[in-house]
């Protein structure tokens, strides 16, 4: 959360930094601020709300400098006021940062008995005025940054800059992740590879503990020993981490439009049409465990409950979902036979990281399954699994959970044949459903029309019930969180047989229900539930096939009909309508679809 970038420049380094806090939004956009050296002097513009506003305020008042650093926030410690927007500064030292310092409190006692002034409300400003207090004692700016340092606890990124020295940043890495950029005569920092994309293509990572020493043409990183240590350049792929919205209004919208191609992308990959089987050569030794825990948060959980069922079904193992946050403070008893397997679109979430450690620490072995392939989680992994979704960029997740779901599918059928609990037959079945995704999902995106007609009424509605069995109740859960997270409508997901053990107290006429029920062993069931619904004039959309829709009992206010499809696709083929009506929904409401309030793209923090 919050993004944060440093630049050792050698044009004036305020408009840059603005561009490059512009692809750090995702991680934060309540405030932004930027602090650069003018001949030696720090100075800092702030601006609360949109990145917009700290353009403007710079077109008013620039800064001027060709050293500098730049922070776009997502508020922890402190509302988001222009007193609290990052870059903070005591004397000497400005300071951007991305985490939490958990002992704030402690030091800022000790710093205000000692005579520091506050003028803040977060958790940063201890650090600004722990390393001045150093400076100001004849420390340098490496020993006070390192005696700074030695003082915090918690899990950040911090860009430290000095008044008086032009050629310097000091970039700290505990727990948050922070990317060095190398130019020519020119050095960066960011959060992500993203933000540095048209500054350079030549980016390291600092690992866990590490620090650098950052000047325009030398840069020594350092570990948590304070040993000089070697991180390895890699050269990104620039045009890929470019992202604009193209024709589309929103990123969302966009991302929506790209699963087809997206899913392809993964199928090319993870499936080998001429064998009939997945692609997927995972070098892990299958015989070796005898339990699954999958575990992620938000939507990449929802991916998880879907694969639980895929799991079960396929490898006949016992399976666990794991909410991260939940887990990694229960300490459940695991040991080196568990498989734990952790989603994550970012792979940065703290709280899955901190899952996946707890696991490795009782000998489990690690598969995950991430977008970034250069995050964290995928780099502790004992097999980091690309989804190939692409940058996403909408803080709601849509192209990144389809594949997410088509790579644990893969995964399932693989690990299924290699252990022997599916035939060759059955992979070649699934590879064949699997392979139908882009064209039966370029088909549901032909309903968005439909859809956009009846997010009139259900953007009307101030609750809204989503239902499902089987695999379609994940998918009912993730529906409801895509309309809470950027319509603002309060909605819930329910296993459809549970509706009537209470929330069917909530169902009257102004109560959209969206019952999603493709044909099949459920459909009948399912139609029950609808019948209970209808019967208290609750308002239903139904979600289904054409057998699905012939077999439809009762009259429901609406219905979509998906085209047919073999059930291991389902999930990834009813979510399609679910995103697109949270995404009208939000239209209609007018809220900002791509940056919804008080979220960000990427939870660094627990
Ligand atoms: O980067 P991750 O996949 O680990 O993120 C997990 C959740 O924060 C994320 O899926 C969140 O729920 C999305 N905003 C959902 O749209």
């Amino acid at each position: 959360m919050c993004g944060i970038v440093g630049i050792l420049g050698k044009h004036q380094v305020a408009p840059l930094m603005v561009e490059a806090l512009k692809r750090l939004e995702y991680r934060g956009y309540d405030s932004a601020g930027i602090a650069t050296l003018d001949d030696g002097t720090l100075d800092r513009r702030r601006a609360t709300g949109k990145l917009i506003n700290l353009s403007d305020l710079l077109v008013t008042e620039p800064l001027a400098g060709l050293s500098g650093i730049g922070h776009t926030r997502w508020a922890t410690h402190g509302k988001p006021t222009q007193a609290n927007a990052h870059p903070h500064q005591a004397g000497r030292v400005a300071v951007v940062h991305n985490g939490i310092i958990e002992n704030f409190s402690t030091l800022r006692a000790e710093l205000e008995a000692g005579g520091a002034t506050f003028q803040t409300e977060t958790d940063t400003e201890v650090v600004v005025h722990l390393c001045d207090s150093h400076l100001r004692a004849g420390k340098t700016p490496l020993e006070a940054a390192r005696l700074t340092l030695a003082r915090l606890h918690g899990a950040f990124a911090l860009v430290f800059l000095f008044a008086g020295q032009d050629d310097l940043l000091i970039a700290a890495r505990r727990g948050s992740p922070l990317a060095i950029g190398y130019g020519e005569g020119e050095a960066f920092v960011g959060s992500d590879a993203l933000a540095l994309a048209p500054l350079t293509n030549r980016i390291a990572y600092l690992e866990e503990g590490d620090h650098a020493v950052v000047t325009r043409n030398v840069i020594t990183v350092y570990d948590e020993t304070d040993a000089e240590v070697e991180r390895k350049i890699e050269t990104t792929d620039l045009d890929h981490l470019l992202v604009d919205k193209g024709r589309y209004k929103h990123f969302m919208a966009k991302e929506i439009h790209e699963q087809p191609a997206v899913l392809a992308d993964a199928l090319a990959r993870y499936t080998d049409p001429s064998t009939g089987r997945i692609d997927m050569e995972t070098g892990l030794d299958v015989s070796r465990f005898d339990r699954v825990v999958l575990v992620a948060c938000g939507t990449a959980h929802y991916a998880c409950h879907v694969a639980k069922y895929w799991f079960e079904d396929l490898l006949r193992l016992p399976v666990e979902i794991e909410v991260a946050s939940e887990f990694r403070y229960r300490e459940p008893p695991l040991n080196e036979r568990t498989l734990g397997i952790f989603v994550s679109q970012s792979g940065e979430t703290a709280d899955t990281l901190a899952a996946l450690r707890y696991v490795r620490a009782q000998g489990g072995m690690i598969v995950s399954m991430v977008n970034v392939d250069s995050s964290t989680i995928a780099r502790e992994s004992d097999l980091a699994l690309p989804i190939l979704a692409g940058p996403e960029i909408g803080v709601a997740s849509t192209k990144a959970f389809a594949c997410q779901l088509l790579t644990l599918a893969a995964f399932a059928i693989s690990t299924a044949s290699r252990r022997g609990t599916i035939t060759g037959d059955r992979e070649a079945e699934l590879v064949r459903a699997l392979r139908t995704l882009p064209e039966l999902v370029t088909r549901a995106l032909d309903l968005e029309p439909t859809i956009a007609d009846l997010s009139r009424e259900v953007a009307k509605a101030t609750d809204v019930l989503f239902l499902g069995r089987g695999t379609m109740y994940p998918i009912a859960l993730e529906g409801a969180l895509k309309l809470k997270e950027i319509s603002y409508i309060h909605a819930e997901g329910y296993a459809s047989g549970e509706l009537k053990h209470g929330p069917i107290a909530l169902v009257d006429e102004f109560v959209p229900v969206v019952v999603l029920a493709p044909s099949g062993n459920l459909h009948d069931k399912s139609m029950s539930n609808m019948e209970e619904v209808m019967a208290r004039d609750g308002k239903v959309l139904l979600v289904t096939d054409s057998d699905g829709a012939k077999a439809a009992t009762g009259e429901p206010w609406a219905a979509l009909e998906l085209p047919d499809c073999a059930p291991i696709v389902a999930p990834i083929l009813y979510a399609i309508p679910m995103q697109l009506l949270s995404y009208h929904c939000a239209l209609q409401k007018g809220t900002d679809v791509d940056q919804p309030r008080n979220l960000a793209k990427s939870v660094t923090v627990e």
